[in-house]
C-alpha cells in the first residue's frame, strides 16, 4: 500500500465513476440551496447537445475563439514552440478538440516535438479523440486521459517529465465563480514547473443582451442541455426527475460578470434516487447549475499574477469579445 495515500484517497479510489456522480447528486441536493456539479453535463447525450449549442447563433464563444485559432494560428504556435525543446500539450477539458485541431496541424506540419495529452472527464470524448485525431492528423502523437482535470494532470506527469504547456479554452474557466477560478489556478500552478506555459481562454464582459442570449437560445438548445443532466440522473442513478416539470431560467449580472443558469420546479413534487433517497421541491425552488462568468481584460492579468504567473501575450477576435492569453509559469 502507498502510505502517501491518505484514507480520503483511498475511500475516493476505491468508488466507481458512479459511486462519485450519485455522492456528489445527493450532497448537491441535499445541501441549501440546491446545486448540480455542471461537470456532470457531459454525457454522451450532453457532448452531443453541447456540439448543437455550439453551432447555434447565439453561442458566440465557440465562434470568437475559432476566428482566434483559425486566423492567428501560426503566432500561437510560434509563442508555444519557443526555443523547440520537446513538450507535452495538455489540454484540459478538450471537448471535440475543434479549436485546437487548427494548432495540431500546424504544429505537426511544422514537424514539432510534442504529444497531445488531452483531458476530458467524458469517457466518450476521449475515445473519439483517441480514434479520430490520429486519422484526421496522420503523424500525431496523442494518449488521451480520461478523468478529473488534476487527476490525469498529475497521470500525465507520471508519463512524462517534458517541458508542459496548457490549452484551458472555451473559457472552461468561467465554470468556476471568481474565487475559485483564482483557487484552480494556484492549484494548476502547483502541476508545473517554471517556464511552463498555460493558453487560456477567458470570455469577456459585453453587451449584456448578447450574454444572456447565449445561455438562452430560441432553439431551447440550453434548456436541454440543462435538463439532460435530470434526465442522466434519471438513466444512471436509477431517479425519477419529471422533466416537463422544471424550467430552466439563465440570469446575466453585469456587474459581477456572472451568467448563471438554475432549473426552477413549477411544482411542489417530490424525487426518489435509487430507491434510497427522497428529495423534496417546493414549487418555485430552484437547482443551481451553471455558471458562465465573464471577465475584464485587467481581470485576466490580475489572475494570472495573483497565482503565480506571469502574463505574456494576447490573442483577441475581431469584436474583442474572447481573449485567448498566454502565461508562464514565474
Ligand atoms: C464547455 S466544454 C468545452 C470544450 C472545449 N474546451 C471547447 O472549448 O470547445 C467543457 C469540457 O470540459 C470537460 N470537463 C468539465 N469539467 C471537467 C473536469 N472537472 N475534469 C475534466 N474534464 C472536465 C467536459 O466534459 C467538456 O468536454
Amino acid at each position: 500500500m502507498d502510505s502517501t495515500l491518505t484514507q480520503t484517497e483511498l475511500n475516493k479510489s476505491s468508488k466507481t465513476k458512479t459511486d462519485l456522480f450519485y455522492d456528489d447528486v445527493i450532497a448537491g441536493l441535499k445541501s441549501t440551496p440546491k446545486r448540480l456539479n455542471s461537470k456532470y453535463f457531459y454525457d454522451a447525450n450532453g457532448d452531443k447537445l453541447f456540439q448543437e449549442l455550439m453551432n447555434s447563433p447565439e453561442y458566440y464563444p465557440t465562434n470568437c475563439e475559432l476566428e482566434i485559432f483559425s486566423e492567428k494560428t501560426a503566432e500561437i504556435a510560434d509563442s508555444i514552440i519557443g526555443d523547440g525543446d520537446a513538450f507535452d500539450l495538455i489540454e484540459l477539458g478538450a471537448g471535440d478538440a475543434m479549436k485546437s485541431t487548427y494548432l495540431l496541424k500546424y504544429l505537426v506540419s511544422k514537424k514539432a516535438d510534442f504529444t497531445y495529452l488531452p483531458i476530458d472527464i467524458s469517457e466518450n470524448v476521449i475515445s473519439y479523440l483517441n480514434i479520430t485525431l490520429p486519422v484526421t492528423l496522420p503523424g500525431l502523437k496523442i494518449t488521451g486521459l480520461n478523468g478529473e482535470y488534476f487527476d490525469m494532470m498529475e497521470k500525465a506527469a507520471s508519463i512524462s517529465s517534458r517541458r508542459k504547456v496548457v490549452l484551458f479554452l472555451g473559457s472552461n474557466i468561467g465554470n468556476m465563480a471568481v474565487n475559485d477560478a483564482i483557487e484552480f489556478c494556484r492549484e494548476l500552478r502547483k502541476h508545473l514547473s517554471s517556464g511552463d506555459m498555460v493558453l487560456i481562454g477567458m470570455d469577456l464582459k459585453k453587451d449584456p443582451k448578447v450574454v444572456l442570449a447565449a445561455y438562452n437560445d430560441k432553439e431551447g438548445i440550453t434548456r436541454r442541455f440543462n435538463l439532460n443532466l435530470l434526465e442522466r440522473i434519471n438513466r444512471e442513478l436509477n431517479a425519477n426527475f419529471d422533466i416537463d416539470k422544471f424550467e430552466h431560467y439563465p440570469t446575466y449580472d453585469p456587474e459581477t460578470g456572472a451568467c448563471k443558469s438554475y432549473l426552477i420546479s413549477t411544482v411542489d413534487q417530490q424525487v426518489t434516487i435509487n430507491g434510497k433517497e427522497t428529495i423534496s421541491f417546493l414549487k418555485d425552488e430552484y437547482i443551481y447549475m451553471e455558471i458562465s462568468q465573464k471577465f475584464t481584460i485587467m481581470q485576466a492579468d490580475q489572475i494570472a499574477i495573483n497565482t503565480g504567473f506571469a502574463p505574456v501575450g494576447q490573442f483577441f477576435d475581431t469584436r474583442k469579445w474572447f481573449i485567448d492569453a498566454i502565461w508562464v509559469a514565474a
